[in-house]
């Protein structure tokens, strides 16, 4: 595994974060506490530090997963959760953190991010709930998700912001333009999700004859016109993956990894070998041609979509 800086805040991350939502009970929660804990240590075991959840992650649940998983080694782990938009006001940030904090089991939480923005509550206000918790130790690092260039600015008036969560892989690039110029230019870190796409880019729809039967049935990426126009960013995904003897999904968070200014992908899955293979993702370089050749095809089928 390799390890990077969460912006300035003196906290180290793993390139690979664990993205714990699945552990909550969301769409997608098909295994039991005991199985998940199991692999939130496997994770632990192969050098990933760090955790994203959030407080409507199953209700709060996929946070007392994690607490369960790390209790008693809480100095070795690197935890990340989010409170949700319509707890912006200052009183409900604090007392959404006090929950927080009490189903992780902790007294501090490392990278305590926004959830969403809303337009609704200043965010002034906002951030003086943060900066609040934060002189009192119980956040280290201030991030937000989903938060566009001239979101971040007005954060940025207000305190340190040390993390950025965006969605961001080959089928869905829109932070390219302003948002990751801005956060190198702001010593912002980049931890992004989606990163295979809700398993598209994985090759299981297009290449292993898997259909949604969920939630995902109503995505639009998901749609039998659409995969059909992806097709050519799989094959080349295939392509590579073949010439290095790895899964399309390690191609998939190599690539994103790669693009510069991304610090940490978030992953999610139940399946410990699908975990597997994420994670040695980390230690696959691609090379200048393959990165091209990518950019090149995905902006292609993006234009088409
Ligand atoms: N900030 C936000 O608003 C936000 C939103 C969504 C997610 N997240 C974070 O991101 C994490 C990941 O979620 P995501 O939406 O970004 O999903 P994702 O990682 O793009 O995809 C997850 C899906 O891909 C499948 N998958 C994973 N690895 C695979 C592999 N090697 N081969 C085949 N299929 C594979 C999983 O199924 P299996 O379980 O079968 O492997 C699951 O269905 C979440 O846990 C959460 O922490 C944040």
């Amino acid at each position: 595994m390799k390890y990077t800086n969460l912006g300035s805040s003196g906290i180290v991350i793993s390139r690979i974060t664990h993205g714990c939502m699945e552990l909550g009970g969301g769409p997608w929660e098909t295994r039991n506490d005991e199985h998940n804990i199991k692999l939130l240590h496997t994770a632990f075991d192969h050098g990933v530090t760090t955790f994203d959840t959030a407080e409507s992650y199953g209700g709060g649940h996929s946070e007392e997963v994690v607490g369960r998983a790390f209790h008693g080694m809480r100095d070795k782990v690197v935890l990340c959760t989010k409170v949700s938009r319509e707890h912006l006001h200052k009183a409900d940030v604090i007392a959404a953190c006090e929950g927080s904090l009490k189903r992780l089991g902790t007294d501090y939480i490392d990278l305590y991010y926004i959830h969403w923005p809303n337009a609704e509550i200043a965010i002034e206000e906002t951030m003086e709930a943060f900066t609040l918790l934060k002189q009192q130790g119980k956040i280290r690092a201030i991030g937000v998700s989903n938060f566009n260039k001239a979101q971040m600015e007005a954060v940025c008036r207000c305190a340190q912001l040390d993390g950025l969560q965006p969605e961001y892989n080959l089928l869905t690039r829109g932070i390219e333009a302003e948002d990751l110029p801005f956060c190198a230019e702001h010593n912002v870190s980049v931890l992004t999700y989606n990163s295979i796409a809700k398993g598209i880019l994985s090759g299981a729809f297009h290449f292993g004859g898997k259909t949604v039967t969920d939630f995902r049935t109503a995505k639009p990426l998901f749609q039998p016109e659409a995969l059909q126009k992806e097709l050519p960013l799989l094959e080349l995904l295939r392509d590579i993956a073949t010439t290095h003897g790895v899964t399309l999904s390690q191609v998939a968070i190599a690539a994103s990894l790669a693009r510069k200014g991304v610090s940490s992908t978030i992953v999610g899955t139940q399946n410990e070998k699908h975990f597997l293979d994420n994670l040695a993702a980390a230690e696959l370089t691609l090379t200048a041609e393959e990165l091209t050749a990518l950019d090149e095809t995905s902006a292609r089928v993006i234009a088409s979509l």
